[in-house]
């Protein structure tokens, strides 16, 4: 089997480091440091306006990238547009989309467990409707196609959830809730930041409405991301930045007319360079397969799992083999001084609520430690980790 960590400089840079803060950023393979840097040294001119072979050959790029990563996802090539990531990605559904169908007392189901970025759009677009938000009953910190048919009601338009959670890494049965959903007219939205990087994705085979995830958190450059519409909700969404490169005309009436095509969304120069790298990432890691990437972390996290669990003065939040992430602490010590402790043993991770400010109810804590894993960490990193989360009241000793 192939030693996938001399692709990635990273180790060879820091050959100490044991790096498991993967759901905040992956690390980045060579072939999109390369493909990042052919654009500037080779290319590096701009997208869409020239009309000379370089350009040319910038806009054939983009296009094939656009291609490659629909096909990541299951999508076609014109129900993918580039973002800046997830997070822009889902402000563009709620203001250009939700926006205009939701009206007065409906509602919009998130859950506890989701991102800021899952939950601040639908907040805006909920106080200028004066809409309702509604979060979904959770069974033991779990979404299920049951608690979701439970939370629906005659009012429920938009259900928006992430795929896997960001903190405690439980995956939601997609295809089953787009069914539900769909059953009752409710657009079904998919915050897929998490999932994208550790799961085959197959979006039709869901049939959710929207799907949006960051290049960055696969390996890929950061400020690049994908939104995936079905065609004809793109064709209903309004384009959320507005400039060069997303219109066809406009006049002095102040009249404009956008494109018809996934490009409305795309105003301004491109982040041309991160459209590269992501091109790169998504065929790495389809040449590796997400079938093996799935298994390995899989092992990984079993690994962790097991050693933490003998662990007296550990508490673990998802002990639980379906989950992507651990989240735990350290037994009375604050989570941000445990993750700044396991640093000094050169082990990252994240710790504090994750950007999910609604979870600590659900978590029963304020703050948590995120240990985070991706195909590419060893048994022994995992091994090192469980030693270091080993020492117990002697672990303040390591900053003596
Ligand atoms: N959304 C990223 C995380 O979960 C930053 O850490």
């Amino acid at each position: 089997m192939k030693d996938y960590r001399l692709d990635y400089p990273f180790f060879k840079n820091n050959p100490n480091t044991i790096f498991f803060d993967n759901a905040a950023t992956a690390l980045k393979p060579q072939c999109v440091i390369d493909a990042v840097t052919y654009y500037y040294s080779h290319l590096s001119c701009n997208a869409h306006r020239g009309d000379y072979n370089l350009s040319y050959l910038v806009d054939k790029q983009i296009a094939e990238a656009r291609r490659d990563i629909a096909n990541f996802i299951g999508a076609n090539d014109n129900e993918i547009a580039f973002v800046s990531g997830t997070t822009e990605g889902m402000n563009i559904i709620a203001n250009g989309f939700v926006s205009k169908i939701i009206n007065e007392g409906d509602e919009i189901l998130i859950s506890e467990l989701e991102h800021a970025s899952n939950v601040l759009p639908w907040f805006k677009i909920a106080h200028q409707k004066k809409a309702e938000i509604k979060y979904v009953k959770l069974v033991n910190g779990k979404i299920t196609p049951e608690s979701v048919k439970e939370s629906i009601t005659s009012k429920t338009k938009i259900i928006s959830l992430a795929y896997i959670s960001n903190v405690l890494g439980y995956k939601i049965d997609a295809r089953e809730i787009a069914k539900i959903a769909h059953e009752n007219n409710i657009i079904f939205i998919l915050d897929g930041a998490q999932s994208t990087p550790h799961i085959k994705v197959d979006v039709k085979d869901i049939d959710c409405d929207f799907y949006v995830f960051s290049a960055h958190k696969l390996g890929g450059p950061t400020g690049i991301g994908a939104l995936y519409g079905k065609e004809e909700h793109l064709a209903n969404t309004d384009p959320y930045n507005l400039g060069g490169g997303m219109n066809k005309k406009f006049g002095k009436d102040t009249n404009y007319d956008p494109y018809n095509s996934v490009r409305k969304f795309e105003a301004g120069t491109p982040n041309i360079e991160g459209i590269f790298g992501f091109k790169a990432i998504v065929n790495y890691l389809s040449e590796i397969g997400m079938d093996y990437i799935e298994e390995r972390e899989r092992i990984l996290r079993d690994r962790a799992l097991d050693g933490l669990r003998k662990l007296d003065n550990i508490i673990i939040y998802n002990d639980d083999p379906e989950a992507y992430t651990i989240s735990f602490n350290v037994k009375d010590v604050f989570a941000q001084d445990a993750a700044s402790l396991f640093g000094k043993y050169d082990i990252c991770l994240r710790a504090g609520q994750h950007c999910a400010k609604l979870i600590d109810g659900v978590m029963g804590t304020y703050a948590s430690l995120r240990c985070s894993m991706y195909f590419y960490n060893t048994i022994e990193e995992v091994d090192e980790f469980v030693k270091v989360a080993s020492k117990g009241s002697d672990f303040l000793d390591a900053y003596f």
